[in-house]
């Protein structure tokens, strides 16, 4: 019998890992699932006999994946797949996808949150500003850039983008002004939010030169990942400037710097938040676990990444 895990350090709601079984035992597979572990050693033991993974962003190590018998498909529930070994997986001939646009709303809705919490003055009874009329700058317009624009766009901000991969019509028709560069966007824009992926081009790419061109009043909004920041820079630009905020869902490893010098200009979740919410889960598991079933029944490779 097809056997499916979904190991989660990070637990899905209650009721995505529901639907997530039952859409597998309705496919005739056995469900097994492993969340909480304390120690990558009982992730390593649990795949040894599995056809199919279902992860968030647990390390999908090279470790992982070599113990992993009969291992055929790896879904990341979820958009980022930078906790994979897609070298590992792909000589053992194992299908890696993610389910882009699952849990975007949810990432959208807590970078809005996060935004008008240091506007605010994280809520400590002291006069903040308004989002209205302010300029945000989105770094990678794909689908929770998108939809950060269009909850922007509702809090009354004019919406700046820059994509390199996505056509400056469709951004333009998507209702956000299209820029040229990088440097352009940070320039013109007091927030920027990142959504950019963290891979060999864009780690440590937010550096000062992009950091330090921010207008007055900078904040920068991080639910994209940690890596994407160089985090020498981050400090050189906390220093030199007293009005830049940086909010980030992944802490920064400069994190008790950042805290214990500009701990008013700082906020860091104490968990990964962004996809945490039940109907991010349930979208995403049940995506992850349909995915399953279309590729051991139909070879179906849609969302491959390797
Ligand atoms: C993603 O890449 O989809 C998000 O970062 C969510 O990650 P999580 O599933 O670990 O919360």
């Amino acid at each position: 019998m097809t056997k499916v895990l979904v190991a989660t350090v990070k637990p899905f709601a209650q009721a995505a890992v529901d639907s997530i079984k039952e859409v597998c035992e309705d496919a005739g597979y056995e469900f097994v699932l492993l969340e909480k572990y304390a120690d990558q050693s009982d992730f390593v033991k649990a795949v040894e006999d599995v056809d199919a993974l279902i992860i968030r962003s647990d390390k999908a190590t090279k470790e992982v994946i070599d113990a992993a018998k009969n291992l055929k498909i790896i879904v990341r529930a979820g958009a980022g797949y930078d906790n994979i070994d897609l070298e590992a997986a792909t000589a053992k001939n194992i299908v890696v996808m993610n389910t882009p646009g699952q849990n975007s709303n949810a990432v959208a809705e807590l970078a809005l949150g996060m935004m008008v919490y240091m506007a605010r003055n994280k809520f400590n009874g002291t006069a903040g500003t308004e989002l209205k009329n302010k300029k945000i700058g989105i770094h990678a317009f794909g689908h929770v850039g998108s939809l950060v624009g269009d909850i922007a766009k509702g809090f009354g901000m004019n919406v700046y983008a820059f994509d390199p991969f996505v056509a400056k019509e469709k951004i333009e028709s998507m209702g956000a002004k299209a820029v040229d560069t990088e440097e352009e966007l940070y320039s013109t824009c007091q927030y920027i939010s990142l959504h950019i992926p963290a891979n060999e081009h864009t780690k440590n790419s937010i550096n000062y030169n992009l950091m330090s061109r921010m207008p007055k009043g900078a904040t920068l909004l991080n639910t994209a990942r940690k890596e994407v920041i160089d985090e020498d820079d981050l400090l050189r630009v906390f220093k030199d400037r007293d009005d830049f905020k940086y909010v980030s869902d992944i802490a920064p490893d400069c994190k008790a710097d950042i805290e214990n010098n500009y701990g008013d200009r700082c906020f860091f979740s104490p968990k990964k938040m962004g996809a945490q919410t039940s109907e991010a889960n349930i979208n995403a598991g049940i995506a992850a676990a349909e995915q399953i079933i279309r590729f051991i029944g139909k070879g179906d490779t849609t969302f491959k990444v390797n």
